[in-house]
């Protein structure tokens, strides 16, 4: 947990709420935390997302580790503290597109259980909706995609610390969402969160 740094700072609350954000919106802001080995199809799933929920006049923002690494996590790299680092900043800032009234998309391969659960900690004691996706996907099905070339470059030993190579991943014991990408077609997998979505009276029909 980071500590508090800084004193003397006091919250200001603003005349507009979460809820006439979320009215105005026509929707519930939510976190959905997409976990997953590196190649597992986290972004995929999130764009195609992000697509069908525009379609349905439902507004959602994709944070993913490539982008955010580049920009407000450019000084970060993929020791555990750094991860560690990585994880709760963009917890936090999902936490306020939350706030926003918005469906957050954050793809992230989040390795450790802890980290997500501090994620989780901090929507839930704010009452925010947090919803953990299980990328779910064989390391070998992974490693066969290997959309950018990294894991071969991990294999050969040219890029240290890699997932699921000599850095580990831990699985969610209990993801809201589970979706085995090894089986499931990208359509479907949309189709299994917007039906969650709407369960949960986060988006209507
Ligand atoms: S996390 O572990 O801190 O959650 P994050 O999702 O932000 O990782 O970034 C992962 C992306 O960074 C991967 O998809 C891959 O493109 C790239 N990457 C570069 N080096 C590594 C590494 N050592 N381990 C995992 N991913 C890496």
């Amino acid at each position: 947990m980071a500590e508090q740094k800084a004193t003397n700072v006091h919250w200001h609350d603003g005349e507009i709420s979460r809820e006439d954000r979320n009215r105005l919106l026509n929707q519930k802001g939510a976190t959905l935390w997409f976990t997953g080995l590196s190649g597992s199809g986290k972004s995929t799933i999130a764009v195609a997302l992000e697509e069908a929920l525009f379609e349905r006049g439902k507004l959602s923002y994709r944070l993913d580790g490539d982008n955010i690494r580049m920009g407000i996590n450019k000084n970060l790299g993929f020791s555990d503290e750094d991860r560690t680092e990585n994880i709760r900043r963009i917890g936090e800032v999902s936490k306020l597109f939350v706030d926003a009234g918005i469906i957050t998309l954050s793809s992230f391969i989040s390795p450790f259980r802890e980290d997500r659960d501090q994620v989780r900690r901090l929507h839930e004691e704010a009452g925010y909706p947090f919803i953990e996706v299980f990328v779910d996907c064989s390391l070998d099905e992974a490693e066969k995609r290997d959309p950018k070339g990294l894991y071969v470059k991990a294999r050969a030993g040219e890029i240290k610390n890699f997932t699921g190579i000599d850095s580990p991943y831990e699985a969610p014991n209990a993801p809201e969402i589970h979706l085995n990408t090894n089986t499931t077609p990208l359509d479907q997998e949309v189709e299994i969160i917007l039906n969650y979505l709407v369960q949960n009276g986060l988006i209507s029909e």
